[in-house]
């Protein structure tokens, strides 16, 4: 089918190139011309397994391409999706003008029937908006030309995003247009081989779907830690608590992995977002304010484990980091937990030296050139003059390390492990102190 993509950032990108990849031909739009131009090269701008590849051979075959001209991507689509981003405004709830701004275009440019298809996260009643202000842009141009706008939330983790898109479990279709659907079961079709994994159902559902979706996975994420706390002063271990409980399958293995606090550029916006809406519609989400407050106070954890263990004198010390984006896999530096770490640390008067497989370029365009702060490009690297180590991001690479080695180059030979990865007595046995989450010892 013939598709058009407004948005060539994280979510429009990997959309297109999956797209192109099942057989579609794919035009992406975007504002950016130096983007635009990278990508014609083959120049990706956000570090994501397996898309780079994709890209490459779906654009050198011509599947997939990109421009900078909305009216020949309009021309070109049956399918047109809004990909673009829906940042926080001050307040917390999600900015729609780069959204709408795309309605009106398309509205400028629409020649004929199309679907009009909303990826971005968006406010329940967004879809309303959106083809308010498409109704609103033909009639000026007098043009009586009939179109459908359908909420199709994404669900990708950074990460693995290509796998989630070329795999996904569900398929949210939100649309009471049936001839709107039929299109999108079309493009969809081969997504759905084994089973029918597409959901339909009336648009603000669909949009509704997205952040409960988001925001119960923060809650599982913030229950577990919340729980950690709890385990921590009782002197039990939550990491033994947490395969207890995963064997239940109404309870599950997944998202319950304590830790300093999720990040990124969805669940902290998602969930504020909602309670947001909920206030909104004159409702008060006390359950989703709790989730975001345990998570701002769980990212602290790692700094309040270090100023303890050092009796407040953190001044002159030098703390080793490892892991600087806000999960492995990703360049994303957005609500890493690692930040709100190194500025406490700075604010204490300590220095850092910190490793990450792919963050640092990114960790150095948000904070400069620093004398406090060292990035290296080898993880021992980072050990180096160092008093102690905080573990922060789960990467492979820090799996099983040489605690010997660790313990030579530390001053004060001491483990901060924000993600829980090591065993503990293994820790100990090798001669470092040894700080988890909710790992009992730990206080
Ligand atoms: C999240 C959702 O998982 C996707 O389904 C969704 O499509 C996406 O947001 C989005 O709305 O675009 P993502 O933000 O890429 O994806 O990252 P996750 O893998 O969900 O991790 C989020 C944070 O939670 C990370 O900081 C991670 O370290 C933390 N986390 C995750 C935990 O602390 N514990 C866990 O058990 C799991």
């Amino acid at each position: 089918m013939k598709v058009t993509i407004f948005g060539t950032g994280y979510v429009g990108l990997v959309t297109g190139a999956c797209l192109a990849e099942m057989g579609n031909h794919v035009v992406c739009v975007d504002i950016d011309e130096a983007k635009v131009e990278g990508l014609k090269k083959g120049v990706i701008p956000i570090y994501e397994p397996g898309l780079e590849p994709i890209v490459k051979r779906n654009h050198a075959a011509g599947q997939l391409d990109f421009t900078t001209d909305p009216a020949s991507a309009i021309a070109h689509g049956e399918l047109i999706f809004i990909a673009v981003g829906t940042p926080p405004d001050e307040d917390g709830s999600a900015d729609l003008k780069y959204v709408l701004a795309v309605a009106r275009t398309i509205g400028q440019h629409l020649d004929r029937y199309a679907v009009v298809v909303n990826k971005s996260t968006v406010p329940v009643g967004t879809a309303d908006k959106v083809r308010d202000a498409i109704t609103e842009v033909l009639k000026g141009r007098d043009a009586g030309i009939e179109f459908d706008v359908v909420s199709n939330p994404e669900f990708l983790k950074e990460g693995d995003a290509v796998e989630d898109c070329l795999r996904p479990d569900r398929i949210v279709v939100g649309s009471s247009s049936e001839r709107a659907v039929g299109r999108l079961r079309k493009l969809y079709a081969p997504f759905n081989r084994n089973h029918d994994r597409m959901v339909v159902m009336d648009e603000r559902s669909a949009e509704l779907t997205k952040y409960a979706a988001n925001a119960m996975l923060a809650t599982k994420i913030s229950f577990m830690n919340e729980i950690a706390n709890i385990a921590e002063r009782v002197g039990a271990d939550v990491e033994l608590v947490r395969q207890g409980i995963g064997s239940d399958p109404r309870i599950g293995y997944h998202f319950i992995y304590p830790g300093a606090g999720y990040g990124g550029s969805c669940f902290p916006k998602d969930v504020q977002a909602l309670e947001r809406i909920a206030r909104a519609h004159d409702y008060d989400a006390r359950l989703l304010a709790m989730v975001e407050a345990v998570n701002h106070t769980q990212k602290t954890r790692l700094f309040a484990q270090i100023q303890r263990h050092f009796n407040g004198n953190i001044a002159g010390k030098t703390i080793a980091l490892w892991g600087l984006a806000f999960k492995p896999n990703t360049d994303d530096m957005r609500e890493a937990p690692s930040r709100r770490l190194i500025e406490a640390l700075w604010d204490a008067g300590a220095k850092v030296r910190a490793y990450d497989p792919e963050a640092r370029e990114e960790t150095q365009r948000i904070y400069g050139e620093r004398a406090d702060l060292v990035l290296c490009e080898k993880p021992y690297e980072a050990l180096d003059g160092a008093d102690v180590l905080a573990l922060v991001t789960e990467w492979k690479a820090f799996r099983s390390p040489d605690f010997g080695r660790i313990k030579a180059a530390l001053k004060e030979p001491a483990i901060f492990d924000g993600r829980n990865l090591y065993d503990p007595q293994v820790v100990e046995d090798a001669g470092l102190a040894y700080y988890g989450i909710g790992r009992g010892r730990s206080l």
